[in-house]
């Protein structure tokens, strides 16, 4: 029977155009997606944006543009970066459609009627940038350790969410891996939060920030933003919001037959809030808590966050121009193993793209099938997919280590070139031979290619076109030298 896989990245704030962290995120859960479909799994992959709130009404407000016409024109960016790069989502979720905002009310009142969400007020700080609540405990010198900037004490009447009541269930589901947290650290550290600090109910509406879902029962607030982007998950997949979870309609996306995710991708600047809120909304409506989270590490420049102050910030369309959508797919998932934080520059990226692609695997190619092409050697290739490669693949991918599979291929592809290297097939004459040295290698390639349509389709399926080919034609280069 096929299996079922859901995945999902975080909806991204509008509050600035995609960049090379959210671009990371979305190409991982690309590759994820990709084998899996390929794998025959019934796959569903959801991207969206997060656009409701204070930050992103404040952006608004500074470009002078209305709320819905700023987030519809940032929207519009995300998926325009998302298709030069190739990825193939299921769905694109946006929090200010009307088919998420009525779920998300219709899911709010239902915690409210079984007194989850209760009137209460709010006195402590918030910050801005991460739209959270923040105890003294969280602050570096009384900044925000993520934003560096001072957070806003807040005092105002509210409604509240007991996450209290919900502490000991999702404790106990986190330790026995009913719900799990990747890599292990990170489950540690959240096990650690859990029992030094615990869980407090929080603050789950506004009074003055009106660019946001109106509380059904008190039209005067507004749901917390990360309430609101939350459910997102699920609106996703077509939920009205109801309990029992009842689709939109028949045609939705996908249905809840996907529910509950496979895993979701994020990185640790998240983890704690999916670690602890959203679980609890979860247990609150009744609905099971997703298999897994997995968080991978941050990319740094030069050893530093990317900020416009710092002008270290790297944009997945620069990108794109200098390496193409393929290349870049490849430098952003080889930089680091997934799950570690990862040094990326300029110049490393030029290195690499000239090491792995244009002498790597794009030079293999092209000596490969100018030397069949040149001596006219039929080949007979397996057009079958090598079990082997195969499954070492798939056990890196459900290790969460994209980076290994790539790193596996380029060992094969570069024995390859060192065969091609001592055997120097030019110098010979007698075609036998030369194929002898030769059909291997290109079977490898081949091999090599079939995996990697999930990682670098546009080339993978260059590479299947031309290796499946009787005679195998030189064609034009894959990845021209930087
Ligand atoms: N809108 C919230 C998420 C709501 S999900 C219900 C949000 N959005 S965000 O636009 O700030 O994106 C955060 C995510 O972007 C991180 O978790 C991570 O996936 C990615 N990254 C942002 N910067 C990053 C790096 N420099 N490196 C790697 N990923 C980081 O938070």
């Amino acid at each position: 029977m096929a299996k079922k896989f859901y995945i999902t990245t975080p909806i991204y704030y509008v509050n600035s155009v995609p960049h090379i962290g959210s671009a990371y995120t979305t190409i991982a859960a690309d590759i994820f997606a990709r084998w899996h479909k390929m794998s025959g799994d019934k796959t569903f992959f959801l991207t969206g944006t997060d656009e409701h709130g204070a930050k992103v009404a404040a952006k608004a407000k500074e470009e002078g543009k209305e709320p819905q016409q700023f987030v519809n024109e940032i929207a519009a960016k995300y998926q325009a970066a998302w298709q030069n790069l190739n990825i193939n989502y299921d769905r694109f979720v946006r929090t200010s459609e009307e088919n998420h905002l009525k779920a998300v009310q219709t899911a709010l009142q239902y915690m409210y009627n079984k007194g989850d969400i209760y009137q209460g007020r709010y006195e402590g700080l918030y910050c801005r940038g991460c739209e959270q609540f923040k105890s003294e405990r969280d602050l570096i010198d009384g900044k925000c350790a993520d934003h560096g900037t001072v957070p806003e004490k807040m005092s105002e009447d509210c409604y509240m969410f007991k996450l209290s009541k919900y502490q000991k269930k999702i404790l106990a589901k986190i330790k026995s891996g009913e719900f799990k947290i990747l890599p292990q650290e990170k489950k540690n550290e959240i096990i650690a939060f859990y029992e030094k600090e615990g869980l407090n109910d929080i603050a789950f509406s506004r009074k003055n920030v009106s660019w946001g879902i109106p509380l059904p029962w008190d039209k005067a607030q507004t749901a917390y933003v990360w309430a609101d982007a939350f459910l997102n998950y699920l609106t996703g997949l077509g939920w009205d919001g109801s309990n029992p979870p009842t689709p939109l309609s028949k045609g939705g996306a996908g249905g809840l037959k996907f529910w509950p995710p496979s895993v979701q991708l994020m990185s640790k600047d998240i983890l704690r809030v999916h670690a602890t809120i959203w679980p609890a909304m979860l247990l609150s409506l009744e609905l099971p808590l997703p298999q897994a989270l997995f968080i991978h590490g941050f990319l740094l420049v030069d050893s530093k966050k990317m900020s416009k102050s710092l002008g270290n910030v790297i944009k997945p369309e620069e990108m794109i121009k200098r390496y193409g959508v393929d290349g870049t797919r490849y430098l952003l998932i080889s930089a680091t193993p997934f799950g570690n934080d990862g040094d990326i520059s300029w110049n490393k990226f030029d290195e690499k793209y000239n090491a792995d692609l244009a002498n790597g695997l794009g030079n293999l190619v092209a000596r490969v099938s100018n030397l069949l092409e040149k001596n006219q050697i039929a080949t007979d290739l397996s057009g079958e997919i090598n079990k082997k490669l195969n499954k070492k693949a798939g056990q890196a991918l459900a290790d969460f280590r994209p980076d290994l599979v790539l790193s596996d291929l380029w060992l094969v592809l570069k024995k390859g070139d060192e065969k091609i290297s001592q055997e120097k097939p030019w110098q010979m004459e007698d075609k036998n031979k030369i194929k002898k040295v030769l059909q291997p290698i290109a079977q490898d390639i081949l091999d090599a290619a079939k995996i990697l349509e999930a990682f670098l389709p546009q080339t993978a399926e260059k590479i299947i076109k031309q290796f499946s080919q009787k005679i195998i034609k030189k064609e034009a280069g894959l990845f021209p030298r930087i």
